[in-house]
């Protein structure tokens, strides 16, 4: 069990039978009701690893959200409320995330909003959750096809990461979960951005310690901006261009990896034309990344309504569009205004792109 400095919450990796959370259920929420938010596939494939290894749990109310990011909606969240409330929770119980970023971002957010909050408890299933969505603790749902853009700070009361839920994680969902440790290595460590790919070159065999090594590097640079005032930004990068590909194409059901990694090949061509990436760099990171995520085949149409969405990106400011570059791999800074003329070439770029891998 490895147990790593967060936020004044318990972040632990390892089996959840050695961790600290029988000691939490039994102790602090001796009395309280116990709640688990699940969606449909974590009721199937990892519930039961929670309920019967944890006699606490046993009589624990289980709520199912709907899977898919088109239901992380403000709609389902208000069901959430109305079983809270019609199971009689309070303030002093405790909701348990059991699932990937969609129930950790919902559940966290339905929790803290619910009587003022609630505490929660996060246990993500998915590997893109364990390195990413679960830790730091933003939390919220989409409006429409917004992405995440009602939503709140919170963090967890603890963060149990066991890699053996991974087990039935199927092959397109670990594939998501690469591409933000690929954003880790991209924006804070060369070495682990070469790690990452290697291990997918190879059959994408898990590997213990670069999912630490992501965790500690996402744990970190939230340590450091919390709020995400200044230095946390760089964990956006990608996500400009990622967030509307996966907002438009949110029916078709591109994961959120997926429109990252695209994200990160575009936003990288950005950092070329204007902040001083190489183009080796660059052609490094094009290669790497689209060996394994494909681009949608954009038309005008899909063009046109995507860079309308850029306009409405959280991340803006002053009416400009607000991204973040790199200098190198392994070094990304953030707030740089980039004009909408500037997406729009870049989209056109990448249209009907094929990838010249020689
Ligand atoms: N809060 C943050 O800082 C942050 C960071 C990155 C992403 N996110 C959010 O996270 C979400 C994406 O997370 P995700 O990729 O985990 O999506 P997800 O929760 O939708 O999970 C992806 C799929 O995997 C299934 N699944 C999860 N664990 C499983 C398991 N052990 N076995 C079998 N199936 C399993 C889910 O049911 C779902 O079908 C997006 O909504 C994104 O906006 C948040």
């Amino acid at each position: 069990m490895k147990s790593i400095d967060a936020q004044g919450y318990k972040l632990e990796v390892g089996s959840l039978l050695d961790s600290s959370l029988e000691k939490l259920l039994t102790e602090k929420y001796a009395t309280s009701k116990k709640i688990i938010l699940v969606d449909d596939n974590t009721y199937e494939f990892c519930l039961d690893a929670l309920i019967t290894n944890f006699e606490a749990l046993k009589e624990a109310e289980v709520i199912i959200l709907p899977v898919g990011e088109e239901n992380k909606q403000l709609s389902i969240a208000q069901n959430v409320w109305e079983a809270l409330t019609d199971y009689r929770v309070g303030r002093h119980d405790v909701i348990i995330n059991l699932g990937g970023g969609l129930v950790t971002d919902m559940g966290g957010f339905i929790a803290s909003c619910y009587k003022r909050g609630c505490d929660f408890i996060n246990i993500p299933t998915s590997l893109l959750a364990m390195v990413d969505a679960a830790i730091g603790g933003k939390t919220g749902v989409n409006l429409e096809h917004y992405k995440n853009q009602i939503g709140v700070f919170a963090q967890p009361i603890a963060l149990y990461i066991d890699p053996s839920f991974l087990e039935t994680l199927p092959d397109e969902e670990y594939l998501s979960g690469y591409a933000e440790m690929i954003k880790h290595g991209i924006i804070k460590d060369e070495q682990l951005f070469q790690d990452v790919i290697s291990c997918m070159n190879g059959n994408f065999e898990f590997n213990e310690e670069l999912l630490i090594r992501c965790i500690e590097i996402k744990n970190n640079v939230v340590h450091e901006d919390p709020l995400e005032e200044n230095v946390r930004k760089i964990l956006n990068f990608g996500h400009t261009i990622g967030h509307v590909i996966e907002g438009h194409y949110m029916e078709s059901g591109i994961s959120h990896g997926h429109a990252v990694a695209i994200g990160m090949v575009m936003e990288a061509y950005l950092s070329m034309k204007l902040n001083g990436l190489s183009d080796v760099s660059y052609a490094f990171i094009e290669s790497s990344i689209l060996s394994f995520y494909t681009i949608p085949n954009f038309t005008d149409d899909d063009i046109q309504a995507m860079i309308e969405m850029l306009s409405n990106d959280k991340k803006n400011d002053a009416n400009e569009i607000r991204c973040c570059l790199l200098e190198k791999i392994g070094e990304c800074t953030y707030d740089h205004a980039v004009a909408e003329s500037l997406f729009l070439e870049t989209l056109m770029h990448f249209k009907n792109y094929q990838i010249n891998m020689n």
